[in-house]
C-alpha cells in the first residue's frame, strides 16, 4: 500500500489548489453553472448589519411575517398542539403519499366550500404530501414537461421558481402582470397569444400563477378575473385536443387573502356551467408555511383536480416516483398537528383566531403603506393582500440603496423593489413609505 505521506506529495497538497481548479476537478459542468447568493439573504444582512451598528433601521427585506416588536409571528397554538404529538407522530416515516387524514384535511384547506361542489360536478381530487408549497412545484416541473421546454409564469414572480426550472432542464416564458393600460387585471390577448405560441412549440404546457397575495406584488385576482384566466386555459385545452394543459394555481398566501377560498369557488363554478377538457389538468399548491407559521417544518400538499379518477390515480403514482427519488417522504409532525388543529373545535378557532389577528396586522400595514405611497405619488404595483408590495422600476438598485441609507431595507429584484409589509413594524410603515417615496424620486 503506497504511503499517505508519499502519496500527497505526489498529487501535491489539496490547499494549494485554487478554487478553480477544485470546481474543475470535482464538479461536472452543469453543477458549475449553479451559484449566485440570493438577493434577498444579502439585502437582509445589509439590514442586519446597519442594526448592529445602531442605525435605526427598518427591516423591509424577509419573506417571514414579523410581529411589530420585530420577532417571528408564530400561531401559539401550532407550536403547542406540535409539542403535544405522540412520540410515534415524531419519530416514525408519514406513508409516502402522506397520512391518509390529512391528504383529505389539506383539499379542504386549499379549495374550502367549493370543494364539494366540484366534486357534485363531476371533478374528482387527490392530493399528495410534499415538503413544503416548494415540494409541490417541483413535482409539476419535473413531471408536466419535458426538459428543454418552457414553463409559463407571470412576468413578476417569485425568484426561486426560476431556480426549480433550472434544476428541472426547463425555460421560462412570461405573461404580463396586468395589461399596459386601463383597469383590467389580465391582458387576456397577451396570455391568449403565449398560450398559442407554447402549444404551437411543445406538447405540453404548464402555467404558475401565484395568486391570491402574489409575491412580490401583493395583487390578488377578483372572482371575474380568476374565471377569465381559467377559461383561456380550458379554451387552449380544447383547441388543442391532443396536447396537454396545466394550470398549476400556486397559493401560498392565501390564508392572509380576503378571498381565502377564492380560487376553490371559481373552480366550483367553472366545474357546475362548463365542460371541463379532459387535456385540462389543474393543480394547486398548499403550503402551511405561513398559513400554520410552519415554515421551517416543511409541510405542503399538491392539489390535484380532474374528471378522471383513474387519471388522477395514475398521477400519484408519477409523482411518489419523484418524491422517492429526490427527497424520499416529507415530515409526519406536521401533517399531525395541522391535523390536530382543525379536528378539534376548540384548537380549531384559536387558530383561526390568531390567523385574523395576523391578517389584520398586514392589513392595517397595507393600508397605511398604500395610502401614503399614493399621497406621494408612488406608482406601486396593485396591492391588494399578503405579505408584500412592489414598485417598479427599471434601475432598482440605487433606489434600494437610497433607502437603505435613509434607515430602510428592501430588496431590488429584476424590474422594481419588494417591499416586505409583512416584516415591517406597523408603527414604522408611514415612515418606510417616506423613505422608500424620497428614494424613489431620488432615482427616478
Ligand atoms: C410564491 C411562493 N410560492 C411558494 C412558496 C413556498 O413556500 P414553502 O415551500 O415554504 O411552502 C413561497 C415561499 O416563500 C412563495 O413565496
Amino acid at each position: 500500500m503506497t504511503d499517505p505521506t508519499e502519496l500527497a506529495t505526489l498529487s501535491g497538497d489539496a490547499q494549494e489548489w485554487t478554487l478553480e481548479e477544485l470546481e474543475g476537478a470535482l464538479l461536472p459542468a452543469h453543477a458549475r453553472e449553479k451559484g449566485g447568493r440570493d438577493t434577498i439573504f444579502a439585502w437582509l444582512a445589509h439590514y442586519q448589519q446597519a442594526k448592529a451598528t445602531g442605525q435605526d433601521a427598518i427591516n423591509g427585506t424577509v419573506g417571514s411575517l414579523l410581529e411589530d416588536d420585530g420577532t417571528l409571528a408564530v400561531n401559539p397554538v401550532v407550536s403547542s398542539t406540535l409539542r403535544e404529538q405522540a412520540d410515534l407522530e415524531l419519530s416514525a416515516y408519514a406513508p409516502l403519499p402522506g397520512l391518509p387524514h390529512f391528504r383529505t384535511l389539506v383539499q379542504e384547506l386549499a379549495l374550502g366550500d367549493g370543494l364539494p361542489i366540484m366534486q357534485h360536478h363531476g371533478i374528482h381530487t387527490e392530493a399528495l404530501i410534499t415538503p413544503g408549497g416548494t415540494g409541490a412545484l417541483y413535482q409539476s416541473a419535473r413531471n408536466l414537461l419535458t426538459s428543454g421546454t418552457t414553463l409559463l409564469l407571470r412576468d413578476r414572480h417569485w425568484g426561486p421558481y426560476q431556480t426549480i426550472a433550472k434544476e428541472c432542464g426547463l425555460l421560462t416564458a412570461t405573461w404580463p402582470l396586468t395589461p399596459s393600460s386601463g383597469d383590467d387585471q389580465i391582458d387576456v390577448e397577451a396570455l391568449d397569444g403565449v398560450l398559442k405560441q407554447l402549444l404551437n412549440e411543445q406538447n405540453h404546457v404548464l402555467s404558475w400563477l401565484n395568486d391570491p397575495a402574489h409575491n412580490p406584488t401583493g395583487m390578488s385576482l377578483t372572482a371575474e378575473s380568476r374565471m377569465i384566466v381559467l377559461e383561456r386555459f380550458a379554451n387552449s385545452a380544447l383547441a388543442n385536443p391532443s396536447k396537454g394543459v396545466t394550470l398549476f394555481i400556486d397559493g401560498a398566501y392565501a390564508a392572509y387573502a380576503k378571498d381565502h377560498h377564492g380560487w376553490g369557488d371559481t373552480l366550483a363554478l367553472f366545474a357546475s356551467e362548463a365542460l371541463w377538457p379532459s387535456n385540462l389538468f389543474v393543480c394547486f399548491g398548499f403550503s402551511a408555511s405561513k398559513s400554520h407559521t410552519l415554515y421551517g417544518q416543511r409541510c405542503g400538499a399538491l392539489v390535484m383536480l380532474h374528471p378522471s379518477r383513474e387519471f388522477l390515480d395514475r398521477m400519484l403514482e408519477v409523482m411518489l416516483h419523484t418524491g422517492r427519488g429526490t427527497w424520499s417522504g416529507a415530515a409526519r409532525l406536521p401533517q399531525a398537528t395541522v391535523h390536530t388543529i382543525h379536528s378539534n373545535v376548540d384548537k380549531f378557532v384559536d387558530w383561526l383566531h390568531e390567523r385574523d389577528l395576523l391578517q389584520q396586522m398586514l392589513e392595517r400595514r397595507r393600508e397605511i403603506f398604500n395610502h401614503r405611497c399614493a399621497k406621494e405619488g408612488v406608482p406601486l404595483l396593485p396591492s391588494h393582500d399578503g405579505y408584500f408590495a412592489f414598485l417598479p422600476h427599471e434601475n432598482p438598485g440605487p433606489i434600494a440603496e437610497a433607502s437603505a441609507t435613509r434607515g430602510l431595507y428592501v430588496v431590488p429584484l429584476e424590474g422594481g423593489i419588494r417591499i416586505g409589509l409583512c416584516s415591517i413594524p406597523t408603527q414604522d410603515v408611514d415612515r418606510a413609505a417616506a423613505i422608500l417615496a424620497e428614494a424613489w424620486r431620488h432615482g427616478a
